[in-house]
């Protein structure tokens, strides 16, 4: 099942004290998603922010899915104030949460597609139980907690079993690589399978996002 390229700028490596304008200026520039990358200081080594980010960006009037990205211990209790605030996906780490297929129900029946990110050492059995729940799967091509950090190379076979997976199971669950994406590998990350491209560095890190962004897209074609 194809689905259109979607490109997810991280607003990580965005200008945090100009948040809105930044984001605003990606998105007009031709992203697709916002990326929303949560740390906790705990699952991860860095700390970010939580949800009055997501709020705040709604109402600065941002209309564009945002694709949360949940790096925290524990995963539930951030759960529905995300997704209040105006959270489309809300990812997180099997590793994060004693109960998976709990966390994925409680993301659904509050309105928010589930998605399950998976660490470069975390195995694919994971998805053995949980992958026809799931509305995006995340394969980190980084280990999670900073930005602008390089792609390893052995996530692109990583990448390749899940699409399978996915394209067996035929249902319309996205793809989404996260960590050292640019207009250098970009051409692999979706040949080998994927369909959601998080961006962070690559983006926000070059003077015009709409050249960038359109680079990135000249890669595919
Ligand atoms: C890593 C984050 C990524 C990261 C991507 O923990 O989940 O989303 O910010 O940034 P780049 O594209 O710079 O690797
Ligand atoms: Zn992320």
């Amino acid at each position: 099942m194809t689905q259109p390229i979607l490109i997810a700028p991280s607003i990580l490596s965005a200008d945090f004290a100009r948040l809105g304008e930044d984001v605003s200026a990606v998105l007009a520039a031709g992203a697709d998603m916002v990326h929303v990358d949560v740390m906790d200081q705990h699952f991860v080594p860095n700390l970010t922010f939580g949800s009055m980010v997501v709020g705040a960006l709604r109402r600065y009037g941002i209309q564009a899915p945002m694709d949360v990205h949940l790096m925290t211990t524990p995963v539930d209790s951030l759960v529905p104030d995300m997704i209040a605030q105006g959270a489309d996906y809300v990812s997180f780490h099997p590793e994060g949460t004693i109960h998976v297929d709990r966390t994925i129900q409680l993301i659904r029946s509050l309105g928010a597609k589930p998605g399950l990110a998976l660490n470069p050492a975390t195995p694919l059995h994971v998805l053995d139980h949980t992958l026809e729940y799931l509305d995006l799967v995340v394969v980190m091509s980084v280990n999670p907690g900073f930005g602008g950090q390089p792609f390893i190379e052995a996530s692109l076979d990583k990448i390749t079993q899940i699409r399978n997976r996915i394209d067996r199971l035929g249902k319309p669950i996205r793809l989404e690589v996260d960590g050292g994406v640019g207009i250098g590998n970009i051409r692999r990350v979706v040949d080998a399978g994927a369909d959601t491209i998080v961006s962070g560095s690559a983006i926000f890190n070059t003077p015009n996002y709409a050249n960038t962004i359109q680079l990135l897209r000249d890669q595919l074609m």
